[in-house]
């Protein structure tokens, strides 16, 4: 697969089968994602795989949580600035419209809203599951290395014939996923990423993007000549 195809055929699934990932693929996935670029070539990510009766008694767990309205864990992070300005608060209402209009969920409907929500701590019905971590001492340039990473993770499932939805959801029940994978207390876990093969039956907006010239400029001209004189 061409790294454009990769590119544009990624998009947050948000339903798979329980075809089962084998875990060569997996290893060849995340040892190709090593080669991911990152300052001073520190490698600031820390993965775990889960798949299995792991991945199962997680999913039970925290399906358990959402049914008694368990309060969140409290923030290591915060996912978003308490007030998002333009256009960044367009940008986020205009993926929730679409988000759950694919679902036939009206905007007013809580309820049908939060249980669409909830699937992300099923991880939309996938057979693996990663959850990514990064020391508490690194800083804002390690995590946008992270990022670089996740990315490449996802574009390489790609050409594996495998989907995948990254989900900071999973953050909000962090201790849970904790009970499960014993994380050092060093590590903040940053996301989940779900893994698998796409349930086809399950219905999705492609989601837009801003056009160009709203997040690039270019800035150039003729090259200019120095005058010796
Ligand atoms: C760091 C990160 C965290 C995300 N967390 C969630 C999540 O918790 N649940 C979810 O359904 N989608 C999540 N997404 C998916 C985004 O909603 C999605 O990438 C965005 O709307 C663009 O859509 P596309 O990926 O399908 O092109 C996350 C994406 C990123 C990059």
């Amino acid at each position: 697969m061409d790294v454009y195809e990769a590119v544009t055929s990624r998009r947050a699934v948000r339903g798979f089968t329980d075809r089962p990932v084998p875990r060569e693929v997996l290893e060849r996935v995340l040892s190709a994602a090593a080669w991911a670029p990152s300052g001073s070539n520190l490698q600031p990510w820390r993965t775990y795989v889960l798949t299995g009766g792991p991945l199962a008694e997680l999913k039970k767990r925290a399906g358990k949580r959402v049914v008694a309205g368990d309060p969140w864990d409290e923030r290591e992070y915060e996912m978003y600035p308490p007030v998002l300005k333009s256009p960044y608060r367009e940008r986020r209402s205009r993926f929730g419209k679409e988000r759950y209009s694919a679902l036939g969920v009206s905007r007013e409907d809580w309820e049908a809203r939060q249980r669409a929500a909830s699937d992300n701590w099923q991880a939309f019905g996938a057979p693996a599951a990663l959850f990514c971590y990064i020391d508490r001492d690194l800083g804002r340039p390690q995590w946008a290395d992270v990022g670089m990473y996740l990315q490449t993770v996802m574009l390489l499932l790609r050409a594996e014939g495998l989907h995948s939805c990254p989900q900071m959801a999973w953050s909000v029940y962090r201790k849970t996923v904790a009970e499960i994978l014993s994380p050092p207390d060093e590590l903040i876990l940053f996301c989940g990423m779900s893994i698998g093969f796409e349930d086809v039956t399950v219905d999705y907006v492609r989601t837009g993007r801003a056009p160009l010239d709203e997040t690039v400029t270019f800035i150039e001209g003729p090259v200019l000549q120095s005058h010796a004189e």
